[in-house]
């Protein structure tokens, strides 16, 4: 089947079976390996991608979900200064570990704070529920993402 979507802003048109998970696709055929797998069964966040701007769990989706649509993986938010806000107010409150969720994590707030650019700390905590870490305890996580919101008033 013929996939027409935008992949990190970049216009895409590829061939590929319908029901390859989209996190095979991302990581197998454009080399995206920013985006982890976890779980693979939607507990974890680790795959977590903004699809038409809203999270997803991409071991969750289907190429085909992909036809027409627009993705975002950590490697096209790298280049954005919410992304610089955010991972240096991660570093600062200590949000980063192993690293292996942070990815995930980014994208996660990157999608809250583009619905609600001043979330509480219920809010945020709510928001990343879907997002495990088993390094840090969350508390840092969810001050990370405060910072971010205090630094980058304005932005989202
Ligand atoms: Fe997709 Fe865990 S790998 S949610
Ligand atoms: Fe290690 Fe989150 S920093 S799993």
């Amino acid at each position: 089947m013929t996939i027409k979507c935008i992949i990190n802003h970049k216009p895409c048109e590829f061939d590929t079976d319908p029901t390859k998970r989209v996190i095979d696709l991302l990581r197998e055929d454009f080399g995206l390996t920013g985006v982890k797998e976890g779980c693979g069964e939607g507990e974890c966040g680790a795959c977590s991608i903004l699809l038409n701007g809203k999270l997803a769990n991409s071991c969750l989706l289907a190429a085909l979900q992909l036809q027409g649509g627009e993705i975002l993986t950590l490697e096209g938010f790298r280049e954005t200064d919410q992304f610089k806000i955010l991972e240096e107010s991660f570093a600062e409150t200590g949000a980063v570990q192993c690293g292996f969720c942070t990815p995930g994590f980014i994208m996660a707030s990157e999608a809250l704070l583009m619905e609600n650019p001043s979330p509480t700390k219920e809010e945020i905590r709510d928001a990343l529920s879907g997002n495990l870490c088993r390094c840090t305890g969350y508390e840092s996580i969810i001050k990370g993402v405060l910072l971010a919101a205090e630094k980058g008033e304005g932005l989202w």
